[in-house]
């Protein structure tokens, strides 16, 4: 178990990174913003400080290169989609699920975020006396769960949407034997992979959990290999199909990789 930071390093400062960044700050934490342009030396070199992932999915692989021999349990990566294969050589590496929604001038708390991982506790302290909701899953199976959970609200929050060109209070309403099915199998093919048990009212909570966000709207759907693509290929590697999720990565012209 590391020490407490005395520090934290937010590696990206887009909306996640400034909310996370904000809360701690108000918690008292000493935070260095990271852009791609400053603040890496500390970052690479500080001793006493977190490292908090907080770019898309696709700049995670360039900004881990940048952290090569940062011990892994001084870094937390938060991205929304399937990011377990990147992280292969970081054992050890904290992680977050983040349940808020910030856009511009839009902040919803949808529910508690989770943090694990060795600095976990500290951080779900900080973020919470920072005026966030943020529980620690010390559990690596009670994570897993979670994150299955989180898949499967990835897959609906996204690509269908684009597809339909439909907000996602009226993608529900109108197709809502698609999006179920879309949202069951990622959560089925995650938590199988995963070595887990799906939780038994996902589905529920999901439909409550985004009432605050029914306008949700995309035109082009994003991280698709790290969401609906990344539940298609564990699909295939685990013998199993997801035709809900492949049909839609068909419709968008998914060539495996965006
Ligand atoms: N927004 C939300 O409400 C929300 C909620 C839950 C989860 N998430 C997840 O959190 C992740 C981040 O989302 P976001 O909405 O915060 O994205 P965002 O607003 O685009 O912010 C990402 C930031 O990271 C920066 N960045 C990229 N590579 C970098 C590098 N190597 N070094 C330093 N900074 C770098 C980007 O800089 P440039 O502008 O120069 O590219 C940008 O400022 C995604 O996985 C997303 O799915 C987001």
């Amino acid at each position: 178990m590391p020490k407490d930071p005395v520090r934290a390093h937010v590696i990206g400062m887009g909306e996640v990174g400034r909310r996370l960044a904000e809360a701690l700050e108000r918690a008292g934490v000493d935070v260095v913003p990271v852009t791609r342009h400053d603040g890496w030396d500390g970052a690479r070199t500080d001793p006493s400080s977190i490292r908090i992932l907080c770019m898309r999915e696709q700049d995670l692989p360039a900004a881990l290169e940048m952290l090569d021999g940062v011990p892994p349990q001084r870094v937390v990566a938060v991205q929304n989609g399937w990011i377990r294969p990147l992280l292969e050589s970081w054992p050890g590496c904290g992680r977050g699920l983040i349940w808020f929604m910030s856009k511009g001038g839009f902040f919803n708390e949808l529910r508690p975020s989770i943090v694990t991982g060795p600095s976990g506790a500290w951080l779900a302290g900080a973020l919470t006396r920072g005026g966030l909701h943020v529980t620690f899953a010390e559990d690596p199976a009670q994570f897993a769960k979670l994150e299955a959970d989180k898949m499967g609200f990835n897959c609906v929050v996204g690509l269908p949407l684009a597809i339909h060109g439909l907000t996602l209070g009226r993608y529900l309403d109108e197709r809502p034997d698609e999006a179920r099915a879309v949202f069951t199998e990622a959560i089925e093919i995650c938590s199988r992979a995963l070595g887990v048990d799906p939780e038994p009212d996902a589905w529920t909570r999901f439909v409550r959990t985004i009432e605050p966000i029914r306008w949700v709207a995309t035109s082009k759907a994003k991280a698709l290999d790290y969401r609906n693509g990344a539940v298609v290929r564990l699909a295939r590697s685990l013998g199993l199909a997801a035709p809900a999720n492949e049909s839609l990565l068909i419709a968008a012209g998914w060539s495996g990789r965006s």
